[in-house]
């Protein structure tokens, strides 16, 4: 599709071709049962519940790869995605729609606590670390420098999962523009990243033989993780947020089914368990343990 320009009434800003004008007028709205389709479509897939207030959100998010695929408004469009849509335009869409803000060493001091509590503490090796909602990347590999700075190469092993399959690329390539570093601990910085060059100009890479060791799986936390094993510590922060008190109880339990006993569960500082039924003692602002 072209944009036709016409003479400028403003220096630098050119009039459209007002037929595409209009076809992004009606993909600029979005009708009650549209949004309701939209919100029901990605509760059922991740859990998440879209609230009315976000209808703007909504439309920012999806509008340009609905036109992209030739849908010019939102109610054919989100008809098509209830019954029609394939598996990967599913997946794309929940992509789309999911929140995935995240830094290098948010919420610092359950890094400290990982290193000089958990981890002189659990006397078996190797121990199991999984990271639930891992986003692009920052959250395990945080992880992992701790984790190897403290336990060298060996005798641990991690676990790096979301349900965003465009996240876990990016979180697999652990490629970062430098502005990522601003939280990361200087000696780690020397240790752990090398800085890009040529094209990479502005950006850092983590380290290939930290890369290898996290193991990046997609899932999604409504579902059973028994087949990714036990573990240790199980990081889920900032995601539980996201949920209403079923959909966490559910994720939770899921969680606490691949606790070991003794093992820990650390969640960001703005979740709380309040309410929830489980076998799990605070012993932390935000750090639990199982019973
Ligand atoms: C705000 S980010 C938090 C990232 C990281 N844990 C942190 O604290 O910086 C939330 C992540 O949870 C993921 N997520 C949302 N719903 C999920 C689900 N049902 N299963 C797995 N991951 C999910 C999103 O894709 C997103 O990457």
């Amino acid at each position: 599709m072209q944009l036709q320009a016409v003479k400028p009434i403003n220096p630098g800003i050119n009039m459209i071709n007002t037929s595409v004008f209009d076809a992004s007028l009606n993909a600029s709205s979005l009708s009650k049962a549209a949004f309701k389709k939209i919100q029901t479509f990605f509760q059922q897939q991740s859990g998440i519940f879209i609230s009315e207030h976000k209808q703007q959100l909504v439309i920012a998010r999806l509008r340009s790869h609905m036109l992209a695929l030739g849908f010019k408004e939102f109610d054919s469009y989100s008809t098509y995605l209830i019954n029609k849509a394939n598996r990967d335009e599913r997946a794309h869409v929940v992509d789309l729609l999911t929140t995935n803000e995240t830094y290098f060493f948010r919420e610092p001091n359950h890094f400290t606590y990982l290193a000089n509590t958990i981890v002189p503490s659990v006397n078996h090796r190797p121990l199991r670390v999984w990271c639930a909602a891992a986003s692009s990347g920052e959250e395990p590999y945080s992880l992992a420098m701790a984790l190897h700075d403290k336990l060298g190469s060996t005798g641990w092993e991690l676990t790096a999962s979301d349900i965003s399959v465009r996240m876990l690329e990016t979180a697999e390539q652990g490629l970062y523009r430098m502005q990522r570093l601003e939280f990361m601990p200087p000696e780690y910085l020397k240790k752990y990243c090398r800085k890009g060059v040529g094209p990479y100009e502005g950006m850092f890479m983590v380290a290939p033989e930290l890369r290898k060791q996290v193991n990046f799986v997609h899932h999604n936390l409504l579902e059973s993780a028994a087949n990714l094993g036990q573990f240790d510590i199980i990081f889920v922060r900032n995601v539980l947020i996201y949920f209403d008190s079923d959909v966490k109880n559910q994720v939770l339990q899921n969680l606490y089914a691949q606790l070991r006993p003794g093992g820990w569960l650390v969640t960001s500082h703005s979740e709380s368990l309040n309410g929830l039924d489980l076998p799990l003692k605070l012993v932390r602002p935000s750090i639990y343990r199982r019973t």
